[in-house]
């Protein structure tokens, strides 16, 4: 199978010293990314800035803003069996970009935002045929928001995790998921090693893909 995913953080520049980001580490992504390459998969990696060494073999596609990881994503689609979006996208960008530093002495009351692009819900708007993951990462009302954005994103399938926890999740080794299957199907894996999960979620990629 050829596999596409996205993995870490965008980072929305303000000037050139400053820029909004999250905290994603891209364990999930780069984890799924290995267990994928160690299954025999073909994977390309689009990802954002982090402190990982991508697997031995993936093709990785650098980006930073989460407009370079739309262009990158539908740069990367062609014979692609699935698309695992792992990335913690920003959700929102300054509306203007300071090529000065903005200096503190001139004070700064707000910053302007506009939304950025959703990438995943761009996916079900192209005709080529493969299956569409997402992510959840959610604080509150997990199985209501994680079928939700299942509905409005139109996946087959939307793995979801509880962000207020501070031992499994971002920037954790460990993560419990929850899965919600387009066909209503609900399944929930116990708290793992991010990279005994990604071997577990390639098994469940390679099913749907062969049921799609
Ligand atoms: N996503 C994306 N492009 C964006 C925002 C999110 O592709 N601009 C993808 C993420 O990679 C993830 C899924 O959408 O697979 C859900 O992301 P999440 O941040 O949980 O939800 P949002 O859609 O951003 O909604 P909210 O922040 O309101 O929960």
């Amino acid at each position: 199978m050829k596999f596409l995913i996205t993995a870490g953080p965008t980072r929305e520049p303000i000037d050139p010293v400053r820029y909004i980001g999250n905290r994603s580490s891209g364990k999930m992504g780069y984890a799924t990314a290995d267990a994928a390459i160690k299954a025999g998969h073909e994977v390309i990696l689009v990802s954002g800035p982090v402190c990982l060494k991508p697997p031995r073999g993936v093709a990785l596609v650098k980006i930073n803003t989460a407009d370079e990881m739309y262009e990158a994503v539908h740069q990367h689609l062609d014979g692609i069996d699935i698309a695992v979006m792992c990335a913690a996208v920003a959700d929102f960008k300054p509306a203007h970009y300071s090529a000065q530093k903005i200096k503190k002495n001139g004070g700064l009351e707000n910053i302007s935002l506009v939304p950025t692009r959703d990438i995943l819900a761009s996916l079900s708007k192209i005709k080529k045929k493969f299956c569409i993951v997402g992510f959840a990462a959610e604080t509150d009302f997990l199985h209501e928001n994680a079928l939700k954005k299942l509905r409005e994103k139109k996946c087959d399938l939307i793995i979801g995790n509880d962000a207020s926890r501070m031992d499994t999740g971002m920037e954790s080794d460990d993560n419990a998921l929850t899965l919600f299957y387009k066909s209503g199907k609900i399944k929930s894996i116990s708290r793992e090693k991010k990279t005994v999960l990604a071997k577990k979620l390639v098994k469940i990629f390679e099913k749907l893909q062969e049921k799609s």
